[in-house]
């Protein structure tokens, strides 16, 4: 006898549906999922761990909090530094990972970590290699501040460096169907009881919560840049400072974390980007200045090496009237550097033909800004400058059309976060390895010290988002 009624029947059927929602349906069902790697945060570093990963056969679930991939990622303009590059070799550079380690330790004030600072500068070039492998050549080089030699990789024409990575990575992981899902943000970091991670638990975009359980979890949720309140909380002066980071800048891949166990570190090294739009936060990339523009006060003057450290010229300009500066620059710089297209498109550069129309444009003493740009031309055709001693002058300024941008600091970077090993491994308060847990990019501290290098961000996520990848399939397996 059928022990069922008709609706029993129904009933039984949709039970047993909405169990496989549950249980099986990735993404979709709410109870509990496996897999072998889950990545929290779609920035540069998440993107390459997934890739990475994928690549050496892992099941890979990629989480990202905001409706976008990219993080602060995609706002870097300037480039990657590596050393030893063909690039490099084809334009006759001499550098070596050696001449690289020693200027990110000196830009860093010797607060970095020795070890993940020899790990970046040796695998820097390979990260190089991944990114052409992975569509995003970097085929140009430039100087960037700190830099001994000319080391930072950029796409062919000077167009910004991180969205260009961005939208190739993502091509790669739609190509390879890796599990990428947005707006699901990660609430927790899942451990057992003696420490190690076993796992995330999740709220989908429809607010629903769920857990997945994996075999290695990446932390690659980047740095608290837009978390104005932690940024203030660890460096008080910083209050009132525009930032250049992306909303999901919050800082809380670092909190959960610590919350798992993980010991935090160097919270209060914050870089400020000297050239940032006043009230706005919009970078105008250190390639400007790298590839010619000067600076000035508003009386017209000089008042630094250009090619100084962020930290260094930041400080500089805040001690010019009202703590602000202009670049100037010109034509022969605009045609060899896309970035700057974007910033005439924003309105944010003033124009005019000659130096005095345009020190009329900015309000500085025409005079006074004619003779500084006149003796720069003079330094930069001698190779010797006799105010700054600044040591590479790629343009003459000597001929129009000129351009000024009105620049003051911006909060930029957050160095201070999770600790790790050279292998990316989570360390504990007693500086022991968390089973299971892995971290790579902005989350993380120790690799820039007290101040970050101007191509060493790019570096940083691709090399140790490789490397995470790497040591996360090696424990899996
Ligand atoms: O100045 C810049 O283009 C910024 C680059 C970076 O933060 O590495």
């Amino acid at each position: 006898m059928n022990r069922f009624s008709k609706s029993g029947k129904a009933t039984l059927w949709l039970t047993i549906l909405s169990l496989i929602t549950v249980l099986v349906l990735p993404g979709c069902g709410k109870g509990e999922e496996t897999t072998d790697i889950v990545i929290i945060g779609g920035g540069g570093a998440g993107m390459t761990a997934a890739i990475e990963a994928h690549n050496q056969g892992a099941k890979v679930i990629l989480l990202e909090k905001m409706p976008m991939l990219g993080g602060n990622t995609v706002r870097a303009e300037g480039g990657l530094n590596a050393a030893g590059t063909p690039y490099q070799k084809a334009l006759g550079i001499k550098d070596s990972p050696e001449l690289h380690y020693q200027d990110t330790m000196k830009g860093g004030h010797n607060l970095n970590n020795p070890e993940l600072v020899r790990t970046l500068t040796e695998n820097a070039a390979d990260s190089i290699e991944f990114l052409k492998e992975n569509g995003a050549e970097l085929a140009e080089v430039g100087r960037a501040g700190g830099a001994s030699v000319d080391r930072i990789h950029r796409p062919a024409g000077g167009e910004p460096a991180g969205n260009f990575i961005v939208v190739a990575l993502k091509k790669k992981l739609e190509e390879y169907k890796i599990d990428v899902r947005l707006q699901n943000t990660v609430t927790a970091i899942n451990k057992k009881e003696d420490g190690t991670v076993t796992g995330v638990t999740v709220t989908d975009k429809q607010g629903k919560e769920y857990t997945i359980k994996a075999k290695a979890v990446i932390l690659t949720a980047g740095g608290f840049g837009a978390n104005l309140d932690m940024v203030t909380e660890y460096k008080p002066e910083l209050k009132g400072f525009s930032t250049t980071n992306q909303p999901g800048a919050t800082g809380d891949g670092m909190l959960m974390a610590k919350e798992a166990g993980a010991k935090l570190i160097d919270m209060e090294q914050i870089q400020i980007h000297p050239t940032t739009i006043p009230n706005q936060g919009v970078l105008i990339t250190e390639g400007v200045r790298g590839d010619g523009a000067i600076l000035v006060n508003k009386e017209g003057k000089r008042f630094i090496n250009e090619l100084l450290t962020r930290d260094v010229v930041s400080q500089g300009i805040l001690k010019q009237t009202d703590k602000v500066a202009y670049l100037i620059f010109n034509d022969e710089l605009r045609k060899s550097l896309a970035a700057t297209e974007e910033y005439f498109g924003m309105d944010l550069v003033k124009e005019a033909s000659s130096i005095r129309d345009l020190a009329g444009q900015i309000g500085v003493d025409p005079t006074a800004l004619t003779d500084t740009v006149k003796n720069y031309s003079q330094y930069a055709a001698s190779g010797n400058d006799a105010d700054f001693q600044r040591a590479d002058m790629k343009i003459k300024l000597d001929t129009g059309k000129y351009y000024a941008i009105e620049v003051t600091p911006g909060i930029h970077h957050t160095m201070g976060g999770v600790t790790i090993n050279t292998k990316t491994q989570v360390l504990n308060e007693s500086n022991a390895v968390i089973p299971g847990f892995f971290a790579a990019g902005e989350v993380t501290g120790g690799v820039h010290g007290g101040n970050r290098l101007g191509g060493n961000a790019l570096a940083d996520i691709i090399t140790f988002g490789r490397i995470a990848a790497d040591e996360a399939v090696k424990t899996i397996k």
